[in-house]
């Protein structure tokens, strides 16, 4: 594929989007970063928690090695269910259908990719599921120019969580001008 073009599996996955009237699925700037950390991992364990239509699975797709796996849970039967008709033909990826939980079971995780569920109900256990050196990718923080960061007047303290944990070294990196991700290695 060449540089620049859009995954097969991304524009099938945006396709279930706009069919089911799903508005929540990450932006290209994000999958560009997807697919680079699954790369940087080509025998990895990477996972995602909220599958959404499958439009990060596919970016994380995109990036797969051949030895490294890919799991994904939606707790919406129906998007579960349409993403994974998007990767059945490739035994390296499962969609779960579920809550985030699930995915314990397939820890430890290379990336995390953690998008629904884990993020804000249980952000210690998300650091915990990574392997030394793995990365965490959480997308649509909004820029601030304050430390400790802020949002809508209030200290962002789930930012700031990530950013300052023992276990990792983590930075904020903009996606767009109005858009951040916060990514982060766990340290071994
Ligand atoms: C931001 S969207 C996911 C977008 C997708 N990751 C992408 O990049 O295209 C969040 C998804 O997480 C799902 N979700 C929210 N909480 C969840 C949980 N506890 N377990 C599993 N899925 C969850 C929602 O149903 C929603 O589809």
């Amino acid at each position: 594929m060449a540089e620049g073009a859009v995954a097969p599996r991304v524009v099938a996955a945006e396709r279930v989007a706009a069919e089911m009237g799903f508005k929540k699925s990450c932006i290209p700037e994000v999958g560009r970063l997807l697919k680079l950390a699954a790369a940087a991992k080509p025998d990895g364990v990477i996972a995602e928690s909220g599958t959404g239509s499958g439009v990060g699975t596919a970016w994380l797709h995109s990036g797969l090695g051949p030895g490294a796996r890919l799991v994904t849970v939606e707790r919406d039967e129906e998007l579960a269910r349409r993403a994974a008709g998007i990767f059945a033909d490739d035994k390296r990826v499962s969609v779960l259908m579920g809550d985030w939980q699930l995915l314990e079971q397939h820890a430890p995780f290379d990336v995390f990719f953690c998008d629904g569920g884990g993020k804000r109900d249980d952000p210690q256990r998300v650091v915990e599921l990574l392997t030394p050196g793995g990365l965490i990718i959480m997308d649509d923080f909004t820029p601030s120019p304050h430390w400790p960061p802020r949002f809508e007047g209030e200290v962002d303290e789930l930012r700031t969580f990530y950013l300052t944990h023992p276990d990792l070294d983590a930075t904020e990196v903009l996606t767009t001008p109005a858009s951040s991700v916060v990514i982060g290695a766990r340290r071994p």
